[in-house]
């Protein structure tokens, strides 16, 4: 059994950026720039916004945090977003989700402009990441592929089974590893809340993606030999005796699974580490386009 270990490439992809952006400093040029809006005070949220930023000054990137609270309306969003998509100095932005109850989610993403949509949830890149065209992938999912593609994990022909069809990680997911190039090529089965016997599926597979936030959802008993585990689950589990407060765990039933398992994601320092360093990926690629555009 491997572990896919997301830390340390997610540290390694980092590393590979702060040299381009050591680069373009010396030829004094603009570094990439990205903001990201954060509505109210979910504990998560704050935890994964300020990871984003921290992420951005260590490698070199300017960034900037929004911070709104949580009685912000939904008229009051649409203008900052507004006044992202008009900022020369901004190539690219995100809007934390999940946002308050009264502010139309699918509204606020509609209004980000596709080219700064640097977590891909726009339409525009949604149908174009589809069509295989040239895109903003969604940063879980971008992650995944690209742990997948460093660690050489072999999917050509595989069955990937994905648990969960979010459409943040669950649904792009499916649609990545059923298309042709590295890390991909699969045969693909996309299973939810209302498929019935998912060990019948589950059992057939030879790469589970679990995308589902249940912890310990899936077992050992749920897995073939050999198989390749993902687990996308970030869950905070309530524990008095840690400092936090909580610990975090994921879908899988690790100590079990990760014996039967050829590679397995651990949480944390699986694909969370990931997501973080894609996201900061596709501020680059954005950084360039933006360039290509003047
Ligand atoms: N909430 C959970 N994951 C994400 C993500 O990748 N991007 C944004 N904007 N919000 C999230």
């Amino acid at each position: 059994m491997q572990i896919l270990d997301g830390k340390k490439i997610s540290n390694q992809i980092k590393e590979e950026i702060a040299v381009e952006v050591a680069e373009m400093k010396e030829r004094g040029e603009k570094v990439p720039h990205l903001a990201a809006v954060l509505v109210g005070n979910d504990g998560a949220s704050l935890t994964y916004v300020g990871s984003k930023v921290r992420s951005c000054k260590k490698i070199g990137f300017e960034s900037t945090l929004v911070h709104l609270p949580e009685e912000t309306t939904e008229e009051e969003l649409l203008a900052h977003v507004q006044r992202l998509n008009a900022d020369d100095a901004i190539d690219g932005y995100i809007v934390q989700l999940p946002l308050p109850k009264h502010i139309d989610e699918q509204k606020v993403l509609m209004a980000v402009y596709p080219d700064k949509d640097v977590d891909g949830f726009h339409p525009t890149n949604f149908g174009k990441m589809a069509l295989d065209m040239e895109s903003f992938i969604p940063a879980t999912p971008f992650g995944i592929m690209e742990l997948l593609r460093r660690n050489k994990v072999e999917t050509a022909g595989k069955h990937a089974v994905v648990i969960g069809r979010s459409h943040i990680v669950g649904r792009p997911m499916s649609i990545l590893m059923s298309q042709k190039g590295e890390a991909a090529n699969c045969t693909v089965t996309l299973t939810h809340s209302r498929t019935k016997d998912i060990k019948s599926l589950t059992l057939q597979a030879d790469i589970i993606i679990s995308a589902l936030g249940v912890p310990n959802f899936l077992k050992a008993d749920m897995v073939k030999d050999g198989a390749v585990i993902i687990d996308v689950g970030i869950t905070r589990v309530p524990d008095e005796t840690k400092e936090r407060g909580y610990y975090i765990t994921g879908d899988v039933d690790f100590e079990n699974v990760s014996k039967k398992a050829s590679f397995i994601t651990p949480v944390p320092g699986g694909v969370g580490p990931m997501t973080i360093a894609m996201l900061l990926k596709n501020t680059l690629l954005a950084r360039e386009r933006h360039r290509s555009r003047k």
